[in-house]
């Protein structure tokens, strides 16, 4: 079966036809520009362009920075505030004219990886966590996913988890790879102590950088990178519509 994966993200929306038997892009991925100001009515004519360049009539699942309940878009951290309450999955279905479902950005991310990626076969507890503007995360036990947890938004010395140590933080504070993997390492342990997890496996754009900074972290868990790297994002958006 092929459903058409869209990831929302803060700086950019990327898209491509998955293969959900496999988790195999069938297509080179589509990435357009986040629309400033990340409203909901240009963020869904982004979605219809992608599936139009595709010739998409499918169903369409789509990775979102929000938790997600029954379609409807609950909180907005890097996006407008106009997504809070707002029934996306409606928007979305109504814009492109194909069925949509949402399903929280790094939920789908981890998804995509318990099925295809690092976190395969894990029997116990796996938090995935991405880093990008914000910082997401996934928690699964035995493979079994908790949706919607935002603890990108725990507070650290008094600060949201995700204003120090996203990777949008790294960029912004012109942080070396050491001082960023400090902080990094400052927001796993937090995480560390409350969950005691297995694994963590850690995606996002920067994912691709893991060497500079994996290495450099001193916690107890083992942390390792997301296999399918930022493709985690379209291919769990995909695996997402299937949860409906
Ligand atoms: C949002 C989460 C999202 C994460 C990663 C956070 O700011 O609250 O819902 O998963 O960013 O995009």
């Amino acid at each position: 079966m092929q459903i058409l994966g869209i990831d929302v993200g803060g700086s950019g929306i990327k898209g491509a036809p998955v293969d959900i038997k496999t988790g195999e892009l069938l297509e080179e991925r589509i990435r357009i520009k986040t629309p400033k100001q990340g409203e909901p009515e240009p963020i869904a004519e982004v979605a219809r362009q992608i599936a139009q360049s595709f010739n998409w009539k499918g169903p369409i699942g789509i990775g979102f920075p929000a938790p997600i309940k029954g379609g409807v878009t609950m909180m907005a951290a890097n996006v407008s505030e106009k997504w809070v309450g707002m029934n996306a999955d409606a928007l979305f279905s109504m814009i492109t004219g194909c069925e949509c479902t949402l399903i929280n950005d790094a939920d789908a991310a981890g998804l995509a990886e318990m099925t295809f990626g690092a976190g395969r076969g894990q029997p116990g507890t796996v938090i995935m966590i991405t880093l990008g503007t914000g910082i997401g995360t996934a928690i699964f036990h035995r493979g079994q996913l908790l949706p919607n947890t935002e603890f990108g938004h725990l507070e650290i010395d008094g600060l949201d988890a995700e204003y120090r140590s996203s990777a949008l933080a790294r960029e912004r504070d012109k942080l070396s790879w050491k001082k960023y993997a400090k902080r990094f390492n400052k927001y796993l342990k937090t995480m560390e102590n409350l969950f005691w997890p297995d694994l963590f496996i850690v995606g996002g754009g920067i994912s691709k950088d893991s060497q500079k900074f994996l290495p450099l972290l001193t916690i107890e868990t083992p942390v390792v990178p997301a296999q399918l790297l930022n493709g985690a994002g379209i291919v769990g958006a995909a695996l997402g519509a299937l949860r409906k």
